[in-house]
């Protein structure tokens, strides 16, 4: 396993493995790494080990663009060591980990701006996070040049801000949205929960017990958004001290909001348990 800390270092690399014909699939990250990115290496490793081959090429870069003032960029967990050697099992060919002054030298000023969807659901709430990832993940395409990309559907904000970067900005690349994760007890994995006390690990099930209960009432035919939202509030109000962000349903391209889930939606909620803020979603399909 290769580990590159500058773009001059990952391109020479990476030209000197697409000369010998490998297709290239690529898991950006933020490291803290857990069973959900896991599951996105070896989701790259099945889409790229065609003839004749693959590489699967792993970035760790806490992106301080996509950070607010007030949010946890300083905290957010790094554990490099940990991360190493979990992708080492992985069989992952190449790490990009560089430094923050490698991917922002003095005086960049260009980014990347997705209007429209990137101020919903999470770009609501947190406003300029989704202008820094898609510029940060514009970036990464440009460095890696890879043919697939592989991100979490737990994000699924992010999905459709990068899917439309991809289409509209003409990236050659396939971007690959993978189921969530979960604990056995249902919580979504995220690097975040290591954040959470006991209590509030507790707490924080709630918003995996509403996707359930909405998982539940649309196989039983309910396709009202009203009807699925009042259901999914009722079950967060069973822990008082977990404050709603949003409880939406949502068209899952533009993330606009939709009275009915008949042509297919998106589920998702955001809640902060104690000062953690955590997402969960459910894709409801259209309906025949
Ligand atoms: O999902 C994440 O971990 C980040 O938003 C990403 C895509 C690596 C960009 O920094």
């Amino acid at each position: 396993m290769l580990i590159v800390r500058t773009i001059a270092e990952a391109r020479a690399a990476l030209r000197e493995l697409r000369a010998r014909g490998l297709s290239v699939g690529l898991v950006p990250t933020m490291g803290a790494l857990h069973e959900g990115h896991l599951s996105l290496v070896r989701a790259a490793r099945a889409a790229c080990d065609d003839h004749p081959g693959g590489v699967v090429v792993v970035s760790i870069f806490v992106n301080p663009k996509q950070f607010g003032p007030n949010e946890d960029f300083a905290k957010y967990p790094r554990t490099f060591e940990a991360d190493m050697a979990a992708l080492e099992r992985e069989g992952v060919d190449l790490i990009f980990a560089p430094a923050a002054e490698e991917m922002y030298p003095q005086g960049a000023t260009a980014f990347v701006e997705v209007a429209g969807v990137s101020g919903r659901l999470d770009g609501a709430s947190r406003p300029g996070h989704f202008r820094g990832v898609a510029t940060v993940v514009a970036k990464l395409f440009n460095i890696i040049e890879p043919d697939k990309a592989f991100f979490g559907q737990k994000d699924a904000a992010q999905v459709a801000v990068l899917k439309k970067m991809v289409d509209e900005l003409n990236f050659g690349l396939e971007l690959v949205a993978c189921p969530i994760v979960r604990e056995p007890d249902g919580l979504a994995m995220s690097s975040r929960n290591r954040y959470l006390s006991a209590e509030e690990r507790r707490q924080a099930l709630v918003l995996s017990r509403a996707v359930r209960e909405v998982e539940r009432l649309a196989a039983g035919g309910v396709t009202e958004s009203s009807e699925l939202i009042a259901a999914a509030e009722a079950v967060l109000a069973e822990e008082p001290e977990v404050r709603v962000d949003y409880c939406k349903v949502v068209d899952p391209d533009t993330l606009e909001d939709v009275a009915d889930t008949q042509h297919g939606a998106l589920f998702a909620v955001a809640a902060f348990v104690g000062t953690t803020r955590l997402i969960d979603n459910l894709v409801l399909p259209t309906r025949a």
